[in-house]
């Protein structure tokens, strides 16, 4: 009997079904194809290239510096890594704002030039036009809102978003739009988890939470702080699953050890 080897892909549809059978989505981010293609054999749907590799890769402050040329190239490493899961692609910041025109040339370069999947990008009403120009033309959207760190400047600080009532109503009046607009899936970021809960409920595109609460339809984190390899980042919503800082820190000491006492090469170790 012969055994079909070929791996399924996992596809928005995928993605937006699992909602309906009640099971969870794992979302990861990535950045390169190691990585990417650890993640993908390890079992998560959807892996993310978030602009966070303005931070984790490129060593910045916030997400803003990252252009879509870096995005792009992110985005092919990774592409090459993932065999089954979905790639989305962060549009970074500037590229898709001023206007729908400019929004549907970034995703059309990400997905022609990356070979991804889906793009994400942040906010709701004030993009309507821009989403609705980039769905139209076929390309699939995952919509962003609550903590939208690309408007880091205008709110101050990256603190939970959305604990007044105002605010919870726009982003609920938000959820609605990007679903009528197409987006097949949402990520809410740093919000209360009752108000997460409330979105998912009355949405049928899946949610997918970060610092959301239990009560998404699905999870993301990035990569990088599952993973700890920043000690100095520990906010409440990061479950570090490694301490690879420490272990780093650990095996590299040692490496600098055994080169300067002339332990490493060893006689199995050399021609
Ligand atoms: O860029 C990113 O990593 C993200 C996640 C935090 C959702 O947008």
């Amino acid at each position: 009997m012969s055994v079909n080897k070929e791996i399924k892909r996992i596809t928005t549809e995928t993605v937006r079904n699992m909602k309906f059978t009640g099971e969870k989505i794992s979302m990861l981010t990535a950045y390169d194809f190691t990585i990417a293609s650890l993640v993908d054999a390890a079992g998560t749907e959807v892996i993310l290239v978030g602009d966070s590799a303005a931070n984790v890769m490129a060593g910045h402050e916030t997400t803003l510096p990252i252009t879509l040329d870096q995005m792009i190239y992110h985005a092919q490493c990774v592409v090459r890594g993932a065999k089954r899961a979905l790639v989305v692609v962060d549009l970074p910041f500037g590229t898709y704002q001023s206007d729908p025109q400019k929004a549907l040339e970034s995703s059309v370069r990400i997905m022609k030039e990356s070979g991804a999947h889906a793009i994400k990008l942040e906010g709701g009403k004030e993009i309507e036009e821009s989403i609705r120009r980039i769905v139209n033309a076929g390309i699939p959207v995952m919509g962003h809102l609550g903590l939208t760190p690309q408007s880091i400047y205008q709110f101050g600080s990256y603190k939970v978003r959305a604990k007044e009532d105002a605010e919870a109503e726009k982003l609920i009046s938000d959820a609605k739009l990007l679903e009528e607009l197409g987006c097949f899936s949402l990520v809410m970021e740093k919000i209360p988890a009752d108000l997460a809960a409330k979105v998912t409920a009355s949405v049928n595109i899946p949610t997918i939470g970060i610092g959301a609460g239990a009560g998404c339809d699905g999870q993301v984190l990035v990569v990088h702080d599952m993973l700890g390899l920043n000690n100095e980042f520990k906010p409440k919503f990061v479950r570090k699953y490694l301490n690879l800082e420490d272990q780093i820190h650990q095996a590299v000491g040692q490496y600098v050890a055994d080169v300067k006492s002339g332990d490493f090469p060893n006689a199995n170790e050399q021609y």
